[in-house]
């Protein structure tokens, strides 16, 4: 039986998790669920916001469903030394899985076009993929410190890091429409040169077929808004990642139907790309679209389950055509947009 480790976590967490779970029971009662603490909610409990009880389950299992960790702005979490903060356990959560390729599917579902802020005529056309460099980067560089009046971070990357999450595009891409865009910032970062470098090496030994292009990032955000149709696979470091996915979540209409999946040797991590959204949690209205479409990323990548992703991902999207929590303008709830995709499955 398969085992999947839930780690519903902070804020709304809890809530989008709970209609996830409902869904994924309903097209896989043979999975087996077992429940751990991250975040915020795990350091109150334990000391710890990534407890050695969650590492232990995370490291023997087959996936990893996640909610969300985090408190809001003024919450006592942030005065906390970082690495007893809950996005800290969201950190050690990725290294300790090791999942060094995150993948963010940016879409927006047909028939949902008006929920878009672009123009019908390019929201029809957006169908991109950002694979986002997770465990590198100014996120793990061990350079880094507050001195006195001064603090700095590093951004490393070495050429096997780089090269193993560009294979992950260049294998996504063939499967796509065999485009990948390469986003740095070479014009000024040195390490965006050696990036550039090594996933020009790769496609040149090993992908020549796929095209390639190489763009800058403040370009690419500009771009992404005015003509998201040119891209099909991008493929950045971790901090551009964040930012350029965020940014592109708007493009389907919310935050809140974005998905993930985080892949690397060992179990997969699947999570919405969302925060806590402390402003609305506990009120019951958080979209749970977002994760109930990383359940369908787990089906597919981590228990080679296609069919039943399929129809998890074709539910969602007739579930919105007729039930809209608040942040797509709607006046539904977070109850009634999972009831609403479990009637549809
Ligand atoms: P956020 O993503 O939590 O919220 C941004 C805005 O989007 C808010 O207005 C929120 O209400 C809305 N929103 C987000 N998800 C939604 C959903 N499913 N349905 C409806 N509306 C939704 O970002 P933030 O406010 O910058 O961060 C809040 C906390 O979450 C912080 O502590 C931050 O560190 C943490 N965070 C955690 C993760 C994660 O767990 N992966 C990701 C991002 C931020
Ligand atoms: C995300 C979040 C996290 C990140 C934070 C909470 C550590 O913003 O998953 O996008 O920056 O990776
Ligand atoms: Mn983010």
């Amino acid at each position: 039986m398969p085992k999947v480790v839930v780690l519903p976590g902070d804020g709304i967490g809890p809530e989008v998790c709970a209609s996830a779970v409902e869904v994924l029971q309903k097209v896989a009662p043979d999975v087996q669920l077992e429940y751990h603490l991250l975040g915020g909610g795990a350091y109150d409990q334990t000391g710890s916001p990534f407890p050695d009880a969650t590492r232990e389950a995370v490291l023997n299992c087959d996936a990893v469903l996640l909610g969300t960790v985090g408190g809001a702005q003024n919450s006592p979490w942030n005065s906390l030394p970082r690495p007893l903060r809950p996005e800290s356990g969201l950190l050690q959560l990725r290294k300790a899985l090791g999942v060094y390729a995150n993948l963010r599917p940016v879409k927006v579902m047909p028939g949902l076009e008006s929920l878009s802020p672009l123009r019908e005529d390019l929201a029809k056309q957006v169908d991109v993929l950002i694979v986002r460099e997770l465990l590198g980067g100014a996120y793990f560089d061990p350079r880094r410190a507050i001195e006195g009046d001064s603090a700095y971070n590093t951004i490393g990357y070495s050429k096997a890091e780089v090269d193993r999450v560009a294979r992950v595009a260049f294998e996504a891409a063939k499967t796509r429409k065999g485009e990948v865009t390469s986003v740095d910032k070479a014009n000024v970062l040195e390490v965006s040169e050696l990036w550039r470098g090594v996933v020009q090496h790769l496609h040149d030994t090993e992908y020549p077929d796929i095209k390639l292009e190489h763009e800058y990032v403040d370009s690419v955000a500009m771009l992404l808004v005015k003509t998201p149709g040119r891209y099909d696979v991008i493929v950045t470091e971790n901090l551009f990642g964040d930012i350029l996915s965020d940014l592109a979540a708007v493009i389907p209409g919310s935050l809140g139907v974005m998905p993930s999946a985080s892949l690397g040797d060992g179990p997969g991590l699947y999570e919405p790309i969302h925060g806590s959204a402390p402003d609305i949690a506990g009120k019951g209205i958080a979209n749970p679209s977002g994760t109930i479409l990383s359940v369908a990323m787990l089906l597919r990548h981590s228990l080679g389950r296609d069919a039943e992703a399929k129809r998890i991902e074709d539910a969602v999207q007739a579930a919105l055509t007729e039930v809209r929590t608040p942040d797509l303008g709607g006046k539904g709830t977070t109850q009634e947009l999972g009831a609403a995709v479990l009637a549809m499955l």
